[in-house]
């Protein structure tokens, strides 16, 4: 077999053996994990006597696990999440109301594939951005594009678009990410056009997009927070219509530490 007859392009393919020609072909597609595993795998497959089958199998698995994690950790990097928090680090015994296997529903991922929304609803330190994180990172880990940001930066980002003339643009190319997740609406009150511009981007995505919303105010105090009952009460419409809301009550786990922390220094000065 000469290296020349595999390549159309002719003379480019090296003519020096097998490690070389591995090497070209790899390259040439995309494959860099086999081209640095085929020979630590061929001598595990002579060492076990795999099939020929068996190792093009485990030589492919390689590079679909390697590509699929590079994915991830890409998607992760991209999302722009403000800090790294996982499922794994929340203590759900600090939220007993929380279902849990509504949790680890929404820890699947499937409702991105749905277009389905989560909304996180409670007071100040209850875990709300923590989780929004939480399972936008495990959205990712399932293939979807995430990104993240404060609703007062998302209005910002939409009030610059419209301001160039170009929202629809713009709206378009956030719903090329399968969820949006928009954190902290409420804290910051919205003048109407601000209002406005985030009923258009909830509105943009309505049955096509993902939306994770936090939220310290029930949704019967949105109409302050938005300037204006009429659009708030659209906005939460489509909002819900296809929606997971989940309402955590409770202490503020920041509060919580503090407390025992400062337990623990009173134990010490005192012990
Ligand atoms: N159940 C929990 N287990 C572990 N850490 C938690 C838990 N709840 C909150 N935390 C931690 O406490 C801090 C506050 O949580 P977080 O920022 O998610 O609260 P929040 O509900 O978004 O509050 P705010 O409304 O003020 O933004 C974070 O550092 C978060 O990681
Ligand atoms: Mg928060």
């Amino acid at each position: 077999m000469t290296t020349a007859a595999m390549t159309k392009k002719g003379g480019i393919a090296p003519k020096d053996g097998m490690p070389s020609m591995l090497a070209y072909l790899t390259r040439v597609l995309k494959m860099p994990t086999i081209g640095a595993f085929w020979e630590e795998l061929a001598g595990q497959a002579r060492d076990q006597n795999w099939s020929h089958e068996e190792y093009l199998a485990a030589l492919l698995q390689r590079q679909l696990a390697d590509r699929e994690s590079k994915g991830t950790t890409m998607r992760i990097r991209t999302a722009h999440f403000p800090a790294v928090k996982t499922l794994e680090d929340f203590n759900l015994d600090h939220l007993p109301s929380l279902r849990r296997d509504v949790l680890a529903h929404l820890a699947t991922g499937a409702f991105v594939a749905k277009a389905e929304n989560v909304i996180l609803l409670g007071p100040p330190g209850l875990g709300k951005t923590h989780l929004a994180i939480g399972l936008g990172v495990k959205a990712a880990h399932a293939g979807y594009s995430v990104l993240f940001d404060t609703a007062s930066n998302w209005i910002a980002r939409l009030g610059a678009a419209h301001h160039a003339g170009r929202l629809e643009a713009e709206l378009k190319k956030i719903r090329r990410y399968k969820l949006i997740i928009v954190d902290e609406v409420g804290y910051i009150p919205f003048d109407q056009d601000a209002a406005n511009l985030f009923f258009q981007l909830v509105a943009s995505r309505y049955e096509l997009g993902s939306i994770m919303v936090t939220s310290n105010l029930p949704f019967g105090r949105w109409g302050e927070t938005f300037s204006d009952d009429v659009v708030a009460a659209a906005m939460i419409d489509r909002l819900v219509h296809h929606a997971e809301v989940l309402t955590l009550t409770g202490d503020s786990y920041r509060t919580r530490q503090r407390r025992e922390l400062l337990a623990k220094e009173n134990r010490a000065s005192n012990g």
